[in-house]
């Protein structure tokens, strides 16, 4: 897919690895980019500063009447969704100890929120006959985040979510890309640093940190190839067929670099 003329939906658009899509995806020539995230949120800012062929709405991905109310919304101003990024996140986390609540949070933003978007426009692009899916998931989702269950297990539903997509929907026309970064500078990543949160110690230690920018360039080469699996970070790719030629001596190998934490 080639961004030009598309109207592109971007949850999560205020933060660093969505704000750097909807800048990125508004330099592609995309017609409409929405720049969807929470009230209260740098929204108008980012949008603002991209133009006319922009337009807030400010969403929690969470709440599934608010995510139907988006694509709503964007219809009346732009016209059909060519592509959906379902991108917003939380990390935060902990172990199997961590209460209910927070896994049950967890699982809203890093998985319902895709299902809630996938309900929302695969019914009109299957009429339609085409139309794109990317969802953000993480490298955490192939392989594992040590030290964070929840963020852990919802990455892995969020590939496994996005695999079903592709499979259900892609002989009618429905693409779906599904992008894996590890560490990216964004606030996220730097405030759990900042926080000295292991998982993201464990991070900073599993590869390079690169910018949201270079993501924005990768996913638009990923949406160009429409490729399944974005891999911001090549190296991602060795890991995960590591793991799957062996996955006792991965398992080892992970107990390992969590020793040393
Ligand atoms: N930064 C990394 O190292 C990294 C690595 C792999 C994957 N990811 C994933 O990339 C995505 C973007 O993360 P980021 O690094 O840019 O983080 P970020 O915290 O900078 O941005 C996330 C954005 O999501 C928004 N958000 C959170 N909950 C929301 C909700 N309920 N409704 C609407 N918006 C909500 C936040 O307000 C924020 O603007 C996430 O899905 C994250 O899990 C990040």
């Amino acid at each position: 897919m080639e961004l030009k003329d598309k109207v592109v939906i971007v949850t999560g658009g205020a933060g660093g690895i969505g704000r750097a899509l909807c800048t990125r995806f508004a330099a592609e020539g995309a017609k409409g980019v929405v720049v969807a995230d929470l009230e209260g949120t740098d929204i108008d800012t980012v949008a603002k500063a991209l133009g006319d062929q922009a337009m807030p709405v400010a969403t929690d991905v969470s709440n599934e009447a608010d995510v139907q109310r988006l694509v709503v919304q964007t219809e009346e101003r732009f016209g059909p969704v060519d592509l959906f990024c379902s991108n917003a996140g939380v990390g935060g986390g902990g172990g199997i100890e961590s209460p209910d609540d927070d896994w049950d949070r967890t699982f809203r933003i890093n998985l319902m929120a895709h299902v809630y978007a996938a309900r929302a426009v695969v019914p009109s692009m299957v009429a339609r006959g085409e139309g794109y899916l990317l969802n953000t998931a993480s490298a955490a989702g192939l392989l594992a985040n040590l030290g964070n269950a929840q963020y852990t297990v919802t990455k892995h539903a969020a590939v496994a979510l996005a695999e079903f997509l592709a499979i259900t929907y892609g002989d009618q026309g429905v693409k779906v890309s599904c992008l894996c970064p590890q560490g990216v500078r964004t606030p996220m990543l730097l405030g759990g640093l900042d926080a000295d949160d292991p998982s993201a110690a464990m991070v900073l230690k599993s590869g390079n940190l690169i910018d949201p920018e270079d993501v924005a360039d990768s996913v638009v080469q990923g949406l160009r190839d429409e490729r399944f699996l974005i891999l911001p970070h090549p190296e991602v790719a060795e890991f995960y067929r590591r793991k799957a030629d062996d996955p006792d001596r991965w398992i080892k190998g992970m107990r390992r670099i969590q020793a040393q934490l």
